[in-house]
This record gives structure tokens, C-alpha cells and sequence, in this order.
């Protein structure tokens, strides 16, 4: 069983103008990794077990292992340890055909992006929303930069390259995957693990060291932002996602906190 423990474990976190206030999760023994989106929350252990949270516990999700989850506007997908996707269907993660992954997003509205740990990958609309089964994928080519992690959101993907450096395209057509163009937004000093853009246009990044960064002055005109506004935590952080006004950490201990302003 599932022990609950809810403590308060950082009161008032003062960022900028955003006080951050985060609350433990029910207790994910070894949590990994986390996303959210439209109110589902997903989350895998250390063993590589599945789960989404019910309540004051989190609940299993039977069959294939995976590494990494994701939940989103095409569906829930997950990439399993030896690389290889599955798309959950009637309840059960099904083999998805075709590229080798290290992770996927299911962020944008339309399209999976994907990295298969040095170039980025993105499946259009007609295979990643309509995918039931049967037959094969094609993706298409996202950047040819050599980029670990994706994320979309409201405006656009971000992607983080094994350097640590951050990159963002404006928009990618769902339909197509064509986009606009990769711009550098930060390659200083700040290394960045992962990003994510949430789907209300917020963009989070998680850098190396295990801080948490809010991008601040991003809206539709100025995409990409204007600079990363830290978020103490407390402790050092591994994954993060956002939805719905809770920002979802994992830290390096394990341990998945909410956390909102
Ligand atoms: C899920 O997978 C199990 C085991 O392969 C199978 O028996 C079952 O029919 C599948 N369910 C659906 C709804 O496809």
C-alpha cells in the first residue's frame, strides 16, 4: 500500500513577484519522472512501473514498463528502457512501430515530439492522434541540432541539446511538422537538464544542478522570453511538469511535491 503523507514542506517561496507554495503528493516510493496534462497526472519509479494518481494514491498501470510517460492532446504515450514507444490504446501501452526514443512529449496541440537522445523527431497529426494498432509511423525530422529534450506548448517547442543549451521554434504545424526556425535562447553559464512549456503558454526549465526556472516575459508576441526567473525549492530537483496551476517537481531523492501560486 501506498503510504500518504501530506506535509507542508516549504511555505512561502518568494520568486520574483510569484509566491510559490509546495505541498507534498502522496508517496511515490523512488518516483522518476512526472508529467501532467488536462488533469491527469503520470508518473514512473525507479523500477520503471507507471502510475497515475487517484486520489491520496497512485494507481497502477498494468503491462509494459516504461521509462518515460507522457499525456497529452494525441493520447498517453511512453517510451520503453530499451527505447521503443507505445501508445496507450483500450487501456494498454501498445507497440508503436518505427523510431528508437529516449523521450517523448505530448505536449503540442496535435503532434508528438520526440529525441532520440541527440536529434529531434516530430509525429504529425494523421499518425500520432489517429495511431490505433495496426500498420507503421513515420516521423519527420524536428531539428537538426543535437537536442535530449522537448517540450510544446502554447508557443511553441523548446529543446535542450546534450550541452545544456536551450532552443525554441515559434510554432510547428500539426499537420506538417514544419516550423518556423530554431533560435538559441540561453547557452550562458545556466545548463538546463529539461524544459517544459505547459499548454497555458507557462515555460519551466530544470537545470543541471537540479534548480527550477520559471521563463519570465513569455506571451504571444515575444515567444521565447526574456530571461529565467529561479524558483527556490530547497532541495535539488530531477523532472518537472506543469498543468492546470500545479507545477509537478520530482526530487533527486525521489519525492513528488505540488507546488502553486
Ligand atoms: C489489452 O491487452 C490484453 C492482453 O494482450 C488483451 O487481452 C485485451 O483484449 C486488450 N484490451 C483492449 C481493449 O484492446
Amino acid at each position: 500500500m501506498t503510504a500518504v503523507v501530506f506535509f507542508v514542506l516549504l511555505l512561502s517561496l518568494v520568486s520574483g513577484s510569484h509566491a510559490w507554495r509546495c505541498l507534498g503528493a502522496p508517496t511515490l516510493y523512488q518516483a522518476r519522472q512526472i508529467d501532467a496534462s488536462k488533469g491527469l497526472v503520470l508518473a514512473t519509479n525507479q523500477l520503471q512501473q507507471n502510475f497515475f494518481l487517484n486520489g491520496l494514491s497512485w494507481s497502477y498501470l498494468h503491462g509494459q514498463r516504461m521509462k518515460h510517460i507522457t499525456t497529452g492532446d494525441t493520447g498517453t504515450w511512453g517510451v520503453s528502457s530499451n527505447n521503443q514507444l507505445y501508445k496507450m490504446i483500450g487501456g494498454n501501452f501498445t507497440r508503436v512501430p518505427g523510431l528508437s526514443l529516449s523521450q517523448v512529449d505530448a505536449g503540442g496541440d496535435g503532434f508528438l515530439v520526440g529525441s532520440t537522445g541527440s536529434r529531434a523527431y516530430c509525429l504529425r497529426t494523421a499518425y500520432a492522434r489517429v495511431f490505433k494498432g495496426a500498420g507503421s509511423v513515420s516521423w519527420s525530422v524536428l531539428s537538426s541540432y543535437s537536442l535530449k529534450y522537448y517540450s510544446c506548448g502554447l508557443y511553441g517547442c523548446w529543446g535542450v541539446d546534450t550541452i545544456g543549451r536551450v532552443f525554441h521554434t515559434r510554432s510547428v504545424n500539426p499537420n506538417s511538422c514544419s516550423q518556423t526556425g530554431w533560435q538559441v535562447v540561453s547557452s550562458g553559464s545556466l545548463k538546463m537538464k529539461m524544459v517544459e512549456a505547459a499548454s497555458n503558454g507557462l515555460v519551466f526549465g530544470l537545470s543541471t544542478d537540479g534548480k527550477v526556472y520559471l521563463r519570465a516575459g513569455v506571451n504571444a508576441g515575444r515567444t521565447h522570453g526574456t530571461f529565467w526567473s529561479n524558483i527556490p525549492m530547497g532541495v535539488a530537483m530531477r523532472h518537472l511538469s506543469y498543468d492546470l496551476g500545479r507545477l509537478w517537481v520530482v526530487s533527486n531523492a525521489g519525492n513528488i511535491m505540488f507546488c502553486m501560486h
